[in-house]
């Protein structure tokens, strides 16, 4: 059994840049082990930069 609350990652406030394009703003990520996260949008959205 996985405790609750049982953070394995967490992200706060990541801000992400390619030169001086901003592609990611103040994201927040909590990954709880035995979780598993998927990550949703449209193409640009960031996913691939997030991971
Ligand atoms: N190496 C790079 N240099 C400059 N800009 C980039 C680079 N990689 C990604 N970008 C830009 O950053 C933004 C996010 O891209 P990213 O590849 O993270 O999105 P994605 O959600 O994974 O897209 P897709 O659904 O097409 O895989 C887009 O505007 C993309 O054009
Ligand atoms: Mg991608």
């Amino acid at each position: 059994m996985i405790a609750a609350n049982s953070e394995a990652l967490t992200i706060s406030g990541l801000d992400c840049f390619y030169g001086e394009v901003q592609v990611l703003y103040g994201l927040d990520l909590v990954l709880n082990k035995g979780e598993v996260l998927c990550l949703f949008g449209r193409n640009g959205a960031g996913k691939t930069t997030t991971l």
